[in-house]
């Protein structure tokens, strides 16, 4: 009921934002009083409601809570988050959505938390979850007939749906590190866990694990060469659900991209553009044998591999998990 208002408010098409509370109990075919008593409820969470005798409602501003109804209610999406959970704690969005998944979850589950106890970075390591500051979300995939392989290119949609969204809705100008971190101002504002569950030669389900570092302040001492906030580069808090929404609206244009050509040539050029390491020197780290070399980034491959131009001119294609990329000079 009440993010069935939020959404009514929301989306009033009158010129003066109001809606009357007759029309809000028509449409939802309840009284007037259940519709006031809802209102009151929104005003406690923190919205800002305004009710003018002979007018209505009108919705005037809305917190950085971070609520069912308030992402819900602002969602666009066709099918991605059309299940939907949130957890204002959680161990791991991404752990949550395994057992989702396991429970018979539908291919587009989401599942958002406020903070989370045993947040999971790439590569072992942990990610720090602090409530109330940042997005934690996991998407639940099972695209039955993509093979195994192809999964780890769902992390670069990602990287770019992500990236895409963080600049619509903030203005602020964000690139990609190859191949998922999403980079502000040099640092990292954002990370993503892609993890994958196959039988035999199925795909059970992919998880898409992204980290986006809000409103932070501050970082401890470890992070704060490599990670930023986007409060830090706005100088003002971000309201986390509008965010939430539109990379749920950019993942799933660029996923069904990607579903119909089976590979990342529908987006590539997209993604390319907002490629740091293109035409950079870096350093590849190989993880089998910790081996270092450098050499210069070109392009992408249409799986997402790196090519990368050693000094003799011959072209090397990387993969991402075998590798890590770093500048010359720092993280970047
Ligand atoms: C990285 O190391 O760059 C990836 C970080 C991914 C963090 C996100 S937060 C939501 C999801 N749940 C997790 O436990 N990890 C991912």
């Amino acid at each position: 009921m009440k993010e069935k208002i939020l959404s009514i408010l929301r989306n009033t098409k009158a010129e003066d934002g109001f809606i009357s509370g007759q029309s809000i109990s028509d449409q939802l075919k309840v009284s007037r009083t259940a519709v006031w008593k809802s209102i009151q409820t929104l005003r406690k969470e923190g919205y800002e409601i305004e009710a003018v005798n002979n007018k209505g409602y009108k919705l005037i501003s809305a917190p950085d809570i971070m609520t069912e109804s308030e992402i819900t209610s602002q969602m666009k999406t066709k099918w991605l988050g059309r299940e939907f959970h949130f957890l204002s704690s959680v161990n791991s969005t991404n752990e949550y959505a395994k057992i989702l998944s396991a429970g018979g979850s539908p291919d587009g589950t989401v599942v958002v938390g406020d903070q989370q106890t045993a947040g999971k970075g790439r590569l072992g390591r942990t990610w720090e979850s602090p409530k109330g500051c940042a997005i934690y979300i996991s998407y639940l995939l099972k695209p039955r007939d993509l093979r195994p392989e192809k999964a780890s290119e769902l992390t670069i949609v990602a990287a770019l749906a992500t990236a895409k969204a963080l600049t619509r809705v903030t203005g602020v100008e964000t690139g990609i590190k190859w191949p998922n971190d999403i980079i502000v101002e040099g640092k990292k504002v954002c990370g993503i866990l892609t993890e994958m569950s196959t039988d035999l030669s199925h795909i059970e389900h992919v998880i898409i694990g992204i980290g986006v570092n809000v409103n932070m302040n501050s970082f401890p001492d470890e992070l704060s060469e490599k990670a930023i906030s986007l409060k830090m580069v706005l100088g003002h808090t971000v309201k986390r659900a509008p965010v939430i929404c539109e990379m749920l609206s950019q993942f799933e244009k660029y996923y069904e991209i990607f579903m119909k050509t089976g590979d990342l040539s529908g987006i590539k050029k997209e993604y390319m553009d907002m490629l740091l390491d293109r035409d950079q020197k870096v350093q590849i780290i190989e993880h089998d044998t910790n081996r270092n070399w450098i050499g210069k980034a070109t392009e992408i491959t249409d799986d997402g591999a790196l090519i990368v131009e050693k000094d003799d001119g011959s072209q090397v294609s990387v993969i991402s998990g075998e590798v890590s990329v770093r500048g010359i000079y720092g993280y970047v």
